[in-house]
């Protein structure tokens, strides 16, 4: 049944300014998402160099779309002038949420989950996009796991139209609608789902593309392969090269994540997955991975 308007989802928080934290290929498009929508955007970079990097990955992003004749000069400075970035996570204190997109590490994750409950005002809502750990982990190191969630982008974040609003049975019920109602205020589609291994979409892709790892080992050429699924099933990328887009260690975690959870013996990492990721070879964001960018 479609909701009527009616139904839409409100935000039962004020939401003016958004931080995010990270400086890779998922913060800085989730950055690019929040300023073209209107949002002022704090993020926090580990350096001048990689804070100074969104920047450009935005302006690159901009510039692309001016050429294509999708934007203009004046929107490019309004989306740019919206940008604060900070060396410093204090820069969060005033933010009315917090997205992360850093390292998929565990650790990593609960010490800044830890620092950015300390750190941001009371009432501030933590998200997280990561794509294989449980939110639940997160929220459970900060003093207000009712305002933690899940916020999963896909990649490329500006491109994308889903984000997976992934509560825990600690998250608010107003803390889920507010998220929800700005996926829609982002032009984002949001669909709710619980906190378990792969949420719903890469519960069901992942085990698609090491499946087609698996193949190749049996011989196959992986361009073969790549154009069989673009052909049959009208998917825009073959599996390697989505793999290559997602980030071959990024999908090393998800796959191990989804093999943790649902034990099943055919979630079992593929041998050349985790070979290309120990060879560095992780995609795009190197210049090689499956495929050669170089
Ligand atoms: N940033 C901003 N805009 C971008 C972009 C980027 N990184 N990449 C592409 N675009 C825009 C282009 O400017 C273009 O816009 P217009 O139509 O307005 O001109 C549009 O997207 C289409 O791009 P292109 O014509 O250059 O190329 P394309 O038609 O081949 O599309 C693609 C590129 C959108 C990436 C497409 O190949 C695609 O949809 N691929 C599949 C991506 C996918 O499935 N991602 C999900 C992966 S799973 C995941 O992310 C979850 C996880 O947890 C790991």
């Amino acid at each position: 049944e479609t909701p009527s308007a009616d139904d839409a989802p409100q935000l039962r928080h004020d939401i003016r300014t958004v931080g995010v934290v990270g400086t890779g290929t998922m913060a800085s498009g989730i950055v690019q998402v929040f300023a073209q929508a209107g949002y002022d955007v704090v993020y926090v970079g580990r350096g001048e160099d990689k804070v100074a990097g969104v920047r450009t990955f935005i302006e690159k992003s901009l510039d692309k779309a001016i050429a294509r004749g999708k934007s203009d000069e004046a929107t490019k400075a309004a989306v740019l002038g919206r940008l604060t970035g900070a060396t410093e996570r204090s820069a969060l204190a005033e933010v009315d949420i917090v997205v992360e997109a850093i390292a998929e590490d565990l650790d990593i994750k609960q010490e800044l989950f830890a620092d950015l409950d300390r750190i941001c005002k009371p009432g501030a809502i933590l998200a997280t996009t990561t794509s294989s750990l449980p939110i639940t982990s997160c929220a459970e190191v900060t003093s207000r796991p009712e305002a933690v969630i899940g916020m999963h982008f896909f990649n490329p974040a500006p491109v994308m139209k889903l984000v997976e609003v992934v509560t825990t049975v600690q998250t608010g019920a107003d803390v889920d609608e507010t998220v929800r109602a700005l996926c829609a205020k982002t032009g984002k589609v949001a669909v709710s789902c619980g906190d378990r291994a792969g949420f719903i979409v890469n519960a069901l892709l992942f085990p698609y593309l090491n499946d087609a790892v698996k193949l190749s080992e049996s011989g196959l050429e992986l361009g073969v392969i790549d154009t069989a699924i673009k052909e049959q099933a009208a998917y825009p990328m073959g599996p390697f090269e989505l793999l290559d887009v997602v980030g071959n260690d990024v999908s090393l975690a998800i796959q191990e994540e989804l093999l943790r959870e649902f034990r099943q013996p055919g979630f079992t990492p593929a041998h050349t997955l985790k070979q290309v990721v120990a060879e560095g070879k992780l995609g795009r964001k190197t210049g090689q991975g499956f495929h050669d960018y170089r």
